[in-house]
């Protein structure tokens, strides 16, 4: 009960100190209009804002997608985090102390998380420590010191040292009472596939830790030293909270620098991160071990949409930097690229020549894509080759046929045609066949994802059912408000329609499992209702019946019959008579009951949870009997087939047989 009220003490005055503009501007752009401040919604793909927030209510509001709450829920949705976890995070970050002893929340993924988190956070003081205390370290010092890092960059990234130990790192951890769950989820150890042991990921390396905007360790680089073998970098598996597509390096000492100057400058490595940094410009960020990719330059025009790419001068530097071009132009960032002197990478060139030169030197060399490829075929003679021109201008077109805002993509042609000497109308000719392909190719992309997403998968062999991942349902919930015009969960739909199509058996055996609560969609709750409703008065139900009535019924039933046909149901469309007839209905009813079924206990876990942090000792108790409950009904759930989990009643079985 003490530690409830503390919590709820502590998570108010939280609320007063952090200021919510500020909190989200690390991650969004955020600009004033009025008493409100707006940008692009983090939590779906948008090009106009339509995510406000106001910092008298302390809420945000996303119109696009529906997203919205208070300071805690922004760092819970953008951390992936529970509560407890964004309440440490803003505490620290606002120097508010926190009691040692948490309420814990008792949510298992979010345990997961946060216990990640912690070993993160472990990890990278060890190494830290490793690499300024231990004697060992002097050779990691010594490199660090002959690249011209200083005390002050080490201390302020965190840099550390892995030594060479087989495990060292690991009974260090486990002696400080870390769970080896959390030590092997976050990608720290592994495990020997001779005898099982677990060993160090890292070891012998300089270790560059990466972190959220937010300053929380997610994962690790580590360079190889000396004469060691192995990959040169080698940097932390995928985890639960290390996304290597979504990870850019330097985000959380860019960040406030890169809205200041307007301006992002993305570099290959960590060594030009730093190295920049430590000469003053500290705008800069790189990938992390990735090419360039979608996620991360929307992140980065959360700060600004100026970009500035600036490549190690070889010709893998060079092809990369064009690669991440296309990606950072589909995402309308206004681009620009440098080329260095040869063989020169950021870090060398600023080493060298120091931060005014690379100032002056970016302020000349510093170019938008056409010119800086006219240039780099001007140096190496191939400008006046008609065909390699031919070539080059073919794949400038296509870079250009990425751009989305027809201002930007009007000045780039006009601009090409200057440069190239070909005429505007065969420039844009060509232009519109690459735009085309690249249309159709997204199109391609965006039913791929949907197919993923939205639409269950109700095979004919039941037993190989795939019950929906943890990670699934959350996606799919995140698609359901994400889309601006939503979407109707694809099973419910499904139910819906068989239950219409295939009458009164499968009304009796869908409503025999399934009732309304099961549903989500509000809309199609009702239908359900009213479907059996009229089964129970023995009133007639077809298509018919429905388009018929008042609205919303024609639209919701044009909604069900219309929608996308699943996989199985494509496969039953040649050669029978009517659309969308499915071999098995039952098979494709089982699968549909199983997603709601699934949902269902997901949502209840997290009623149940949510209600957790705030009930009381007494209340507690009743909720995490409910809880294991609904654990194992999940695990069965899980476990058995869906004909298992849903057999034909009697009723219905004994038709069958006769
Ligand atoms: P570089 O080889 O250019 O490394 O790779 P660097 O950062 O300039 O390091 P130094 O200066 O040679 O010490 C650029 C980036 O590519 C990724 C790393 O993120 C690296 O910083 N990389 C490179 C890997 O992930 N694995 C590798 O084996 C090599
Ligand atoms: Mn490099």
């Amino acid at each position: 009960m003490a530690s409830t009220q503390i919590t709820e003490q502590k998570k108010e005055e939280i609320r007063d100190t952090a200021d919510i503009v500020d909190v989200i501007s690390d991650y969004v752009k955020l600009k004033k209009s009025g008493s409100q401040f707006t940008g692009l919604c983090p939590f779906h793909n948008e090009k106009t804002p339509s995510f406000y927030v106001t910092p008298r209510l302390g809420i945000y509001k996303c119109f696009g997608c529906g997203e919205g709450g208070d300071v805690f829920n922004f760092i819970m949705k953008t951390e992936g985090v529970g509560f407890v976890e964004a309440m440490r995070t803003l505490a620290e970050r606002y120097n508010i102390e926190l009691p040692q002893q948490q309420d814990e929340s008792f949510d298992e993924r979010t345990q997961l998380t946060e216990g990640i988190y912690h070993a993160l956070r472990f990890a990278g003081v060890y190494y830290f420590q490793q690499l300024t205390g231990e004697d060992d370290a002097a050779e990691a010092r010594n490199y660090l010191q002959k690249r011209g890092l200083n005390a002050q960059t080490i201390k302020k990234w965190g840099l550390g040292f892995a030594g060479d130990a087989f495990d060292s790192f690991y009974k260090h951890a486990i002696e400080s009472g870390i769970n080896e769950t959390y030590l092997s989820e976050a990608g720290l150890i592994k495990y020997s596939e001779r005898n099982q042991k677990p060993y160090d990921t890292f070891r012998g390396r300089l270790m560059f830790p990466i972190f959220t905007p937010s300053s929380k360790v997610i994962g690790f680089g580590g360079r190889i030293l000396g004469d060691r073998k192995g990959p040169k970098y080698l940097n932390s598996p995928q985890t639960k909270v290390y996304n290597k597509s979504e990870v850019i390096y330097g985000i959380h000492m860019a960040r406030n620098e890169i809205r200041k100057a307007d301006q992002a400058i993305l570099v290959e490595g960590y060594m030009d991160v730093l190295s920049l940094w430590q000469h003053g410009i500290k705008n800069v960020i790189a990938t992390s071990g990735t090419s360039v990719t979608q996620e991360q330059m929307r992140r980065i025009r959360n700060y600004s949409k100026n970009l500035l790419m600036v490549y190690d001068a070889d010709s893998a530097g060079q092809s990369a930097m064009l690669r991440g071009l296309d990606v950072a132009l589909q995402e309308d960032l206004f681009v620009r690229l440098m080329h260095l002197p040869d063989g020169e990478d950021p870090d060398s060139f600023v080493q060298q020549f120091g931060a005014e030169s690379f100032h002056e030197y970016s302020a000349k060399e510093a170019k938008d894509f056409v010119s800086f490829q006219v240039d780099q075929a001007e140096r190496m003679n191939e400008w006046e080759d008609p065909l390699r021109r031919r070539e080059l201008v073919t794949g400038m077109l296509s870079s250009m046929a990425k751009i989305g805002d027809e201002g930007m993509l009007d000045t780039m042609v006009r601009h090409l045609r200057k440069l190239s000497g070909i005429g505007e109308q065969a420039l844009r000719g060509e232009l519109s066949k690459l735009r085309n392909e690249v249309i159709e190719q997204n199109r391609r992309a965006r039913d791929r994802e949907m197919r993923q997403r939205n639409i269950p998968d109700e095979s004919e062999q039941p037993q190989s059912f795939s019950v929906p991942s943890e990670e699934n349902i959350r996606r799919n919930k995140q698609t359901a408000v994400r889309k601006p015009s939503y979407k109707r969960p694809g099973a419910e739909k499904e139910l819906i329609r068989l239950m219409i199509r295939e009458g009164e058996e499968m009304i009796y055996f869908v409503g025999y499992y399934i009732s309304a609560k099961h549903f989500e969609d509000e809309e199609l709750r009702m239908f359900f209702e009213d479907i059996t409703r009229r089964y129970e008065k023995e009133k007639d139900i077809s298509i018919e019946i429905y388009t018929a009535k008042d609205p919303p019924f024609p639209e919701l039933v044009s909604e069900v019959f219309m929608q996308q046909h699943t996989v199985s149901e494509r496969k039953n469309i040649k050669g029978t008579e009517g659309p969308m007839r499915h071999s098995d209905p039952y098979a494709a009813a089982r699968g549909a009951m199983k997603v709601l079924y699934m949902n269902f206990l997901e949502n209840q876990r997290e009623t149940i949870n949510h209600e957790l942090s705030t009930a009381d000792e007494t209340r507690r108790a009743q909720l995490y009997e409910q809880l294991t409950e609904n654990r194992q009904m999940r695990l069965k759930a899980e476990r058995v087939s869906s004909e298992v989990l849903f057999p034909l009643p009697e009723e219905l079985d004994e038709d069958a047989a006769s």
